[in-house]
């Protein structure tokens, strides 16, 4: 094999996706751990006594107090080189954490053992599942009272509709919580350990063995051995199914005290695909292939208010990027080089002379990027299928304080709507000394607020509108003006003309499609 085929084959890209405080930082924390990347547990969170905070690229907007970013790191672990899409959480949720699942070739849900499915997780979840990359579950927290471990499979399977295998079993939970069964090997893993620790201490012992009747009581014992049976008259395993995303493989754990984190993290990388085959318009490009290509999944701007710079985050789809190396912008039609390329190594940043497919680089961007664009070896003259927009939930009426500020107002909303940070609509027919900005998560709009202020000397005037679903108009069945529409459903569009409609609940659309026969509504853009 080439080092190129070498380098692409042993890299794993995955994105790690929860609702907050399931464990994701603690589990992304362990793994870095494990990798050597990390020495100390408390790293990456950055708590208050701990060393510098990594899973954050912005620090400057940390202190002020405001993180929006969604980061990446990547370490090397038994061989292979691994690249972890952090999505950030709570308020910071964005569109950015949606795209940045479009740069993942796989994905770890994370889940609280004693919560099950939870909001944030199922909405993340549909992004990965319209994407058909694999799912890995990681059930965390097993090291307190947790559901019944069927109950949590059924839930996964009803809530999420995906099939479930169990790859091991836990043996108790709370304080009982001793370890798993790992069904592949038919052993157990008992783990003894603390919290902190680089490695839990881990010990295997065939099921049948009878000294784990000594270790956890013949009841319990014999509950094992009845849940294994069970188990094994449910489905097989298959990895066909698990490489569609069809099928999600289960682990349970604890990611604190490091109970079955190690065991996950071997399974998974076993089980996760290196970088994957991409669609472009002129076909699928195959990560393998020798030239160089990727695309730009995010932009991060103004990292240093100084300079005003952006950072563009690119995804190599394929081949091999080499610092001095000429590269083509196919949506900007020419030739350069890209500035500064840094990946973020664990801890820090670091200017990287090379990266491979799987690898996710970021860019000094003069302003010449945008969301979705393709990246190329000269030469090469195709387009990644683009990024989807997805749809905001929270909408503000927003227009300046000052009215005399109306052009940098205008200035401003067009070029952060460009950037991707926030979508912008208006009422049809009126101007643009008011627009409706619309956005995946509230903290967008402090964002937005700020940086209008910071940025363009804006001051904004923004009232919260009570709107949270939206819907393009494919057809009406009259002029969009003239459609039956009840007082809490608003017609706007957006700045390519296209006529939508916003509504303050679900159930608003159904009122609204069966008041307006003919009426004909899709989610996104793409569907118009
Ligand atoms: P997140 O990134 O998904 O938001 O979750 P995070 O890892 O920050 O974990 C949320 C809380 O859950 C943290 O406690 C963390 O210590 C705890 N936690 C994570 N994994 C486990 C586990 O396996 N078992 C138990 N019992 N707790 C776990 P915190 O009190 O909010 O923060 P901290 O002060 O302990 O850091």
């Amino acid at each position: 094999m080439s080092t190129l085929q070498e380098e692409i084959s042993r890299r794993r890209t995955f994105a790690i996706i929860s609702h907050p405080d399931a464990g994701k930082t603690t589990l992304t924390e362990k793994f870095l751990l494990y990798g050597g990347a990390i020495a100390q547990a408390g790293a990456v969170k950055g708590k208050k006594n701990a060393r510098a905070a990594v899973s954050d690229w912005m620090e400057i907007e940390k202190q002020r107090g405001i993180s929006v970013t969604s980061s990446v790191m990547q370490f090397q672990y038994e061989g292979f080189c691994i690249n972890i899409l952090d999505t950030p959480g709570h308020q910071d949720f964005s569109e950015d954490t949606y795209r940045t699942l479009m740069a993942a070739d796989s994905a770890v849900m994370v889940i609280d053992g004693s919560k099950g499915v939870e909001a944030q997780t199922r909405k993340l979840f549909k992004v990965c599942a319209m994407r058909h990359i694999p799912i890995f579950t990681f059930v965390n927290k097993m090291d307190r009272e947790a559901k019944d471990p069927f109950d949590l499979l059924d839930e996964l399977e009803n809530e999420l509709g995906i099939e479930t295998y169990a790859v091991n079993w836990p043996i108790g939970c709370g304080k009982e919580f001793q370890g798993v069964y790992n069904r592949r090997g038919q052993h157990i893993d008992f783990f003894s350990g603390v919290s902190g620790k680089r490695r839990a201490d881990r010990e295997e012992v065939l099921l049948d063995d009878p000294r784990v009747g000594e270790l956890i009581g013949a009841d319990r014992w014999q509950q094992l051995r009845d849940d294994v049976e069970l188990l094994g008259a449910g489905r097989e395993f298959d990895m066909d199914e698990v490489r569609r995303g069809r099928l999600s493989p289960v682990f349970f754990g604890s990611a604190l005290t490091n109970f079955g984190v190690e065991p996950f993290l071997e399974a998974f990388l076993q089980m996760t695909p290196p970088p994957l085959s991409r669609t472009a318009d002129c076909g699928v490009i195959d990560a393998f292939s020798p030239d160089f290509s990727a695309f730009v999944f995010k932009i991060q701007a103004n990292m240093n208010k100084a300079h005003r710079d952006r950072l563009a985050f690119l995804r190599i789809c394929s081949g091999k990027y080499e610092r001095e190396a000429e590269v083509f912008h196919v949506q900007g039609g020419r030739k350069l080089r890209l500035s500064q390329p840094q990946q973020l190594m664990a801890q820090e940043r670091e200017i990287i002379d090379e990266a491979y497919a799987g690898d996710i680089i970021g860019v000094f961007d003069p302003g010449i990027f945008s969301i979705g664009d393709t990246i190329t070896t000269p030469g090469k003259k195709f387009r990644f299928a683009g990024i989807p927009t997805f749809p905001p939930e929270h909408f503000s009426r927003v227009s300046p304080k000052d009215t005399m500020k109306r052009k940098q107002f205008v200035k401003g909303t067009e070029q952060i709507a460009q950037e991707g940070a926030i979508q912008i609509f208006k009422v049809p027919d009126t101007g643009m000394e008011e627009v409706i900005v619309g956005v995946v998560g509230t903290l967008q709009f402090d964002v937005f607020r700020y940086r209008m202020h910071s940025e363009y000397g804006v001051e904004l005037r923004m009232e919260g509108l009570p709107y949270e679903v939206l819907r393009y108009i494919r057809k009406s069945p009259v002029e969009e003006k003239e459609l039956n529409l009840s007082s809490d459903v608003e017609l706007l569009e957006d700045y390519r003309g296209h006529k939508l409609l916003v509504f303050s609940s679900p159930w608003a659309i159904d009122f609204t499609l069966r008041r307006n026969p003919g009426l004909e509504l899709v989610e996104t853009l793409q569907e118009l």
